[in-house]
């Protein structure tokens, strides 16, 4: 797809478990969550979980959750199918969990060779605070990313 979509941003439900486990492989590849993960995310409280869709279509998802041990928000997941990004789609769900999820500080956890994501983070205020090595898949680093919230 080259146009721009037009694209709202909704909740999603247990209903879109097939369609997110979908969009989860095309994103992720080996790291795209089991189909539990993926129901959890649907389905456990507290859980912000919000979907970009066009045409009906579930084109993106985010994943929001409190971790109330450190009154942080994290995101959890995001992913954007492929004909659909460079559009502000990650930019605009990242905007809508910030906003859902009350905790002051956000943080997420990003593979030290995803460029794209790493861009996108800074873009939107975030900065690297910690390494955890070793953490993916294969053995690649994880970088610690961290925005404190305007009030
Ligand atoms: C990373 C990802 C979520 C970005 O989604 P997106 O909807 O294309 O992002 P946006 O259009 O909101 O991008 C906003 C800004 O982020 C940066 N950015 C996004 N993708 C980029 C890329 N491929 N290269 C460089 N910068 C990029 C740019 O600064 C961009 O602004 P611009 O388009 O005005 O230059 C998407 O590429 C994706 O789903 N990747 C696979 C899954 C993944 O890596 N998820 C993140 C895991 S932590």
């Amino acid at each position: 797809m080259s146009t721009e979509a037009i694209f709202s941003i909704i909740p999603a439900t247990w209903r879109d478990l097939h369609d997110l486990h979908r969009l989860e492989h095309l994103c992720f590849e080996q790291d795209a969550w089991s189909i539990i993960d993926i129901l959890g995310v649907l389905t456990f409280p507290g859980v912000v979980r919000l979907k970009a869709v066009v045409d009906g279509k579930m084109v993106a998802f985010i994943g929001g959750e409190t971790r109330d041990y450190q009154q942080t928000g994290w995101i959890i997941t995001l992913g954007v199918l492929h004909d659909y990004r460079r559009q502000g789609i990650a930019k605009a769900l990242i905007a809508e969990c910030e906003q859902q999820l009350e905790s002051r500080v956000m943080r997420l956890c990003v593979r030290a060779s995803n460029q794209a994501a790493i861009d996108l983070y800074k873009q939107v205020g975030y900065i690297q605070v910690a390494i955890w090595p070793e953490y993916y898949r294969g053995g690649e680093d994880a970088l610690v990313l961290e925005k404190v919230k305007d009030l």
